[in-house]
């Protein structure tokens, strides 16, 4: 783990080897040619997919490489500053390849799209257009396809390959946390008709679809025309063969949706909820609406519910204002809830946000520090949780096919992200037994 970055993940990887950037496959140079390069989130990766129908239907071939684009997508994430910082860097690259002749337009989307700083971007580098998070149709038009003002609807599928699909099912939220732009660059709360989520989860399964992820920023929050998300889940694990979903509010967490994990066989037992803090003094200052205690029996009912099932959280450290006293709190609830895994985020201004303008500012050294310490007590935990693991046979879901190294990802019903010597392909199970973990991963070895 490189201890001098900003952000942390103990976690297992979740959607792609890399989740954070992810690039368009190889593709043939004829033709048009565009390259799509995602950061963030999975609503990034979701939009993305979109886009990526936008330009296969305009006639461009798909590359991997900047300099084999003509069009050069840059789907963006605005979280935290060192993102944007990344951004710049390729939009630096991207203006000299477009010197040399070799990249002829490019586009910014994504939430960075979406913020005020995005016009300065657009001087600075030239950049040819600029689209948020909502009005990510007009790419069409720059494309050359006809409008789709109209048509366009955040209903289609997004997948991820043919075996494993995210489908978002609310957009937005309604939460106006003291750290966050997300509400500024993705607006309130819009929940997808319950309907419209089956009907395509039903296509999706028709074709072939074995994993369905239901996304959102606060998928816990759904609710519509009298039905809550835990009705919405029931009817999901119903139709599709292996289900999850992310991100979660603790606040919106019903202890009957934590039952279901538990209870439901097609419902994988993971649960990423997101605690931030463990001081209730610093949970009330990022107005996340619930205590510690809460925090915890949400924990207890999850644990009871599916015993053998992993939880991840993210944690902020050196938010404006917390205290020696605040950061212990917050070990001490790292060692409690033990947690399987963790996205640890050194808190970064964002003008615009509340937290942006606080006093109080948590000297780097000291943030660096604390950092340190919550990564130590998640990594312990983990470590410990993920040897109880060794010697079970499992059953594993193929998210990946095996590289050069032989190794398949995959991941076991518990929610655990597992290394196996198979080449089963993608949106198969294979039965493993787990020969030895890490603070991160299982391995497995199939044995005759
Ligand atoms: N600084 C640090 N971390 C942040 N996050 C969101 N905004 C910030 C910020 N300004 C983290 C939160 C959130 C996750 C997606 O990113 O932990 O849950
Ligand atoms: Fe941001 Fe808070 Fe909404 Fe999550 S719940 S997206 S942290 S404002």
């Amino acid at each position: 783990m490189n201890s001098t970055t900003s952000e942390a993940s103990t976690a297992p990887i979740p959607l792609s080897r890399k989740p954070s950037e992810r690039g368009s496959p190889d593709a043939p140079a004829r033709g048009k040619t565009a390259c799509i390069r995602t950061f963030g989130c999975q609503m990034n990766v979701h939009d993305a997919d979109r886009m990526r129908r936008m330009i296969q239907d305009a006639g461009y071939a798909e590359v991997q490489r900047y300099e084999d684009a003509d069009l050069v997508i840059l789907n963006t994430c605005y979280v935290r500053e060192n993102a944007v910082d990344r951004v710049k860097g390729h939009l630096g690259e991207l203006n000299r390849l477009r010197r040399e002749g070799r990249v002829k337009r490019v586009a910014l989307t994504g939430c960075i799209g979406a913020a005020e700083e995005s016009q300065s971007l657009q001087k600075t580098y030239n950049i040819d257009l600029v689209l948020g998070t909502h009005n990510t149709y007009e790419l069409a038009e720059f494309v050359g396809l006809p409008t789709m003002r109209e048509t366009y609807t955040p209903e289609l599928p997004g997948t991820e390959g043919e075996h494993s699909a995210f489908v978002t099912i609310m957009t937005g939220c309604n939460y106006q946390c003291s750290y966050c732009i997300v509400p500024t660059v993705r607006g309130r709360m819009t929940c997808r008709p319950m309907e419209s989520v089956v009907r395509e989860i039903e296509n999706l399964v028709a074709g072939g679809t074995g994993y369905v992820t239901l996304l959102g920023q606060t998928v816990d929050a759904w609710r519509y025309q009298g039905k809550r998300f835990c009705d919405l889940l029931e009817a999901v694990s119903d139709i599709a063969p292996r289900v999850w979903f992310t991100t979660s509010h603790p606040s919106n967490m019903e202890d009957r949706t934590l039952r279901a994990i538990g209870e439901r066989d097609t419902i994988v037992k993971r649960l990423h909820l997101p605690v931030q803090s463990g001081s209730d003094r610093m949970l009330n200052v990022m107005h996340r609406g619930y205590k510690a205690e809460r925090y915890r029996r949400k924990i207890s009912v999850f644990r009871e519910a599916a015993p053998e099932g992993t939880l991840s959280t993210d944690i902020i450290v050196g938010h404006p204002g917390e205290t020696e006293e605040d950061h212990q709190q917050t070990l001490q609830l790292v060692e409690d809830c033990e947690f399987d895994s963790a996205y640890i985020f050194k808190f970064s201004p964002r003008r615009g946000t509340e937290a942006a303008d606080l006093p109080g500012v948590v000297p780097d050294a000291i943030v660096q520090r604390r950092f340190l310490e919550v990564l130590r007590g998640v990594e312990q935990n983990a470590f410990r949780r993920n040897q109880r693991k060794v010697g079970n046979m499992e059953e594993i879901f193929i998210r990946h096919g095996a590289t050069e190294d032989g190794k398949a990802i995959g991941e076991t019903w518990s929610g655990h992200a597992v290394h196996v010597d198979s080449d089963a392909a993608p949106g198969t199970y294979v039965t493993a037994t787990i020969e030895s973990a890490g603070p991160h991963v299982l391995y497995a070895r199939i044995r005759n």
